[in-house]
């Protein structure tokens, strides 16, 4: 309705006409600050208004214009549908009779539009058919990526000849690969990359929604492609994006780049960036369905000290609880569970307990009564109390989307509420899709109420993101806001990272799935959520010894590094296999902890700026079109590029290592590699195909202890990989690696690092203020890679000292130099020639 058009300086409006229901709508598009643009649609009048997720979003985006937009402070997430229904009670309820005509009225409406029935289950869909959609073409583009979860390829499938992508929170058993089924989360956010530009589109919608992609070039050869060009000089490619919700509103934001970093900016804008998890979280997990007692918990550490492995955190699951009643312990297994966890704080470890959003119904269960007499659960569409089954048998779900239910929640979480935790005690967030065993699709009915009166169907896929949302809260609380927690969820959402990891849930033991973990887990990296990993091992099913050895190789180079395992797999904690595979599995533990250094500066640039720290290839390569394809290999940061071997009885593996000006470095025998070009990679059972980038500086922490806590005051170890320039860059982020104090009181330290022409210089870095964290730690080594000789002297000059010689060890085969000993500490300011 063009008579309606308004156009301001950074906003669009004018309504619309939907020509088959005459219903009014309201389209604006507003140009957002940083290159992004948001377009919205919503009715104009509306009987009963649609949730809006803003929640998720972590402000109300900027315009262009520098003033905070006007669209979504309209929201109306207070303004609840409760409000209106009333209204309607004087108007004509929309009930049986009425649906009937409306029925009449459009022949063509397909059957479940007003009422729908699956197996048992029956959605009476009281407001009727209320989705949303829309199509973008995106001119130029051949290949997208993203809206996880799915146990599919990493770079996504035309949907013609099939299903669309689906993304609905679920819980589903074995899940099969190569399928666009939905999984446990949703992240409606996908990104299209060409060499000349990148672009994100968000589409912010929390309901049962269906993606389908099309491609002009899918299928057709370069012959054909080229064949096209010629005929219509007109006819570049295009990539087609229909987006399909079950109800809520058009709310979509495009990104427009340029480059993936601008994306990674853009949408960190919107949905927030990753939390920075406290060290220990970053370094290895072992958990199991289950531990069976005190006296095992006690055994399992044991038997990582007794056989040199590093590890961090063991894992409780369901069956700690008293019949399933989170929050509590069973008394005959776990008597005296902060004994337990007091022996395991005095080892530098930590603990995970399981705690689900079912409660289970037992007026003797304190927790579910209080939330029963508050009214605290997700309604029937009746109103009286859901009830549906799970772990404990009949089971009550807390309605997380209420903000009061929240903070209740996070109160439950209190030392003296949780009885029997302690501060080493973080949380796991399981079954949250929410999954109800005899639900529809074992989740919740679609037409369950909320707070607010929002129908389940409104809200669904940010159950989970809730849940986390609450959990986060009461590990806040109890440490007065001054601990980082550390929460792992199963179900997420756009914006999840803000509250900690997630997993790719109950994959099986089997080489296909330690494969797809990796396209997987870089699907989840590039929508916003770093901090996630794959069941080591395989969560159903006995892996083989090789398999395990080679899932613990490839987890080490993931985000999350956790083991876990189905209570009917067989015990598989890494010295049961012998002592070779004990061997095999301790290298690759002592790769991640030596590397932990490296992993949490790289995490720390996933929290300020929203680069993802498990990144495909084309991230750090836009230009480069062989890297589109490739999700067998990754890089972590800017300077690792990694690829794990995941088929059985290898003998090598084909490596792609980019950019035809680079150089890399094999980083455990140093030989190098020019880019540009694959190579066949030969490989033992203990190798870790790992490639440092020439032009990096990587630090490292080499000396192997019992867990991360253990290595706070451990010197380190710079390596640096020189570029054909001779040259290389890189940093190190420190702080006290648990608390707030790097964001309240500027306690951190971001160390820039710089070799050129034959001189290694340390300062702060310019790239964010300067932090006053200062800390004893040293240098004890640097090892340069890539530097040729002659060489007379080390030098080591530091301000108001003399200019001190150093050891050091050249050999000339690797052309690399070790410098021993330099002594220096990482926060003061120093310079290292060599001459
Ligand atoms: C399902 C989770 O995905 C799995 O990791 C866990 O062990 C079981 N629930 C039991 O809590």
């Amino acid at each position: 309705m063009l008579d309606t058009l308004e156009i301001s300086q950074a906003a669009t409006s004018l309504n619309l006409l939907h020509e088959k229901t005459q219903v009014l709508l309201k389209l604006e598009i507003c140009g957002l600050e940083d290159n992004t643009v948001r377009f919205r649609i919503t009715e104009l009048e509306t009987r009963r208004p649609r949730f809006e997720a803003s929640d998720v979003l972590v402000g109300s985006p900027r315009t262009y214009s520098g003033k905070e937009e006007t669209a979504s402070e309209e929201k109306t997430q207070d303004e609840s549908p409760e409000g209106e229904e009333k209204a309607h009670e004087e108007e004509p309820d929309l009930g049986t009779d009425e649906k009937e005509n409306q029925e009449e009225m459009t022949e063509e409406e397909e059957e479940g539009t007003w009422e729908e029935s699956f197996k048992s289950h029956h959605d009476s869909k009281p407001y009727g058919p209320m989705s949303v959609g829309l199509d973008f073409s995106l001119p130029g583009f051949e290949d997208v990526y993203g809206i996880p979860e799915h146990a599919d390829s990493f770079r996504l499938r035309t949907t013609s000849s099939g299903d669309p992508y689906r993304l609905y929170n679920l819980d589903v058993f074995q899940y099969e690969l190569e399928n666009p089924m939905a999984l446990y989360g949703s992240v409606p956010y996908l990104v299209a990359h060409s060499p000349e530009r990148t672009l994100g589109l968000f589409w912010l919608n929390p309901t049962e929604t269906w993606i389908d992609i099309a491609s002009n070039t899918a299928g057709k050869t370069v012959f054909g492609k080229m064949l096209d060009f010629v005929r219509s000089a007109n006819e570049g490619p295009q990539m087609d994006v229909r987006w399909m919700s079950e109800s809520g509103i058009v709310d979509a934001f495009l990104l427009l780049g340029p480059l993936p970093t601008d994306v990674f900016r853009q949408y960190a804008a919107l949905a927030g960036t990753q939390a920075l998890p406290p060290l220990f979280a970053l370094a290895y997990h072992q958990s199991r369905w289950n531990y069976n007692d005190e006296d095992d918990v006690l055994a399992v550490d044991a038997g990582f000290d007794k056989h040199n492995l590093p590890m961090d955190v063991i894992w409780l699951d369901i069956e700690h609880t008293d019949g399933k009643r989170y929050f509590t312990w069973d008394s005959n297994k776990f008597p005296n569970p902060a004994d337990m966890q007091n022996h395991i704080a005095g080892k530098r470890r930590k603990m995970v307990t399981i705690v689900d959003p079912h409660l289970k119904v037992d007026s003797s269960y304190s927790v579910y009564n209080e939330a029963y007499s508050r009214g605290y659960l997700v309604k029937n569409k009746g109103g009286g109390d859901y009830e549906g089954w799970c772990w404990p048998g009949s089971a009550a779900y807390l309605d997380f989307l209420n903000p009061e239910v929240r903070d209740w929640y996070a109160s439950k979480f209190a030392y003296d509420s949780y009885l029997g935790s302690t501060d080493i005690l973080f949380t796991w967030n399981d079954m949250n899709e929410p999954s109800v065993f005899n639900g529809p699709e074992v989740t919740l009915h679609k037409d369950a109420l909320h707070h607010g009166g929002w129908e389940h169907r409104d809200v669904h896929n940010l159950y989970g993101f809730y849940q986390q949302w609450g959990t986060v809260g009461g590990q806040l609380r109890r440490s007065g806001g001054n601990e980082r927690p550390f929460v792992l969820a199963r179900a997420f959402f756009a914006g999840s990272q803000r509250f900690g990891a997630v997993w790719t849930g109950d994959n099986l033991g089997e080489w296909s799935h330690l494969k797809a973990s990796i396209s997987m887990v870089l699907s989840l990296n590039l929508c916003g959520l770093s901090f996630s990993g794959a069941d080591i091992g395989g969560f159903f099913k006995n892996p083989s010894t090789e398999l395990l050895v080679r899932w613990y190789q490839a987890g080490a180079y993931q985000p999350l590094f956790r083991a876990h395992a189905h209570i009917d797999t067989a015990r598989r904690e890494p010295w049961i296999f012998g002592s070779d595979t004990t061997a095999l599995v301790r290298t690759a533990l002592r790769e991640r902890y030596a590397l932990l250094p490296y992993w949490y500066t790289v995490f720390y640039w996933a929290y300020r700026s929203g680069m993802p720290v498990m990144r495909a290839l084309w991230i750090e390569f836009p230009k480069e079109e062989q890297t589109f394809m490739i999700e067998d290999e990754y890089m972590i940061g800017n300077a690792l590029l990694v690829h794990p071997v995941t088929e059985a009885a290898s003998r090598g593996v084909n490596v792609y290592l980019p950019g035809a000006h680079e150089v890399w470095y094999d980083v455990h025998t140093q030989k190098k590699y020019s880019g540009g070009q694959e190579i066949y990679y030969p490989v033992k059972l203990s190798t870790i195909p790992v490639f440092q980038r020439g032009g990096t500086i990587i630090p490292r922490k080499d000396r192997p202890r019992r867990s991360s806590a253990c290595m706070s005051a451990d010197p380190y170890t710079l390596y640096i990989a020189l570029d054909d320039q001779k040259s290389a860059e890189g940093e190190l982020y420190m702080d006290d690696e648990h608390s707030f104090n790097f964001e309240k009181q500027n306690e951190y330290q971001l160390r820039h690092f710089l070799f050129k022409g034959g001189t290694l210089k340390a300062s702060v870095s310019s790239h964010i203020p300067p932090g006053k964290y200062s800390s004893t730690e040293w240098l004890e080594r640097i090892v340069i890679v890539g530097i040729a000789q002659p060489m007379m002297s080390v030098l080591l000059k530091q301000p108001g000292s003399q200019d001190a010689p150093l050891a050091y060890e050249y050999t000339p085969e690797l052309s690399s130099l070790i410098v021993r000993r330099p002594g220096v500490r990482l926060t003061a300011e120093w310079t290292i020639v060599i001459r």
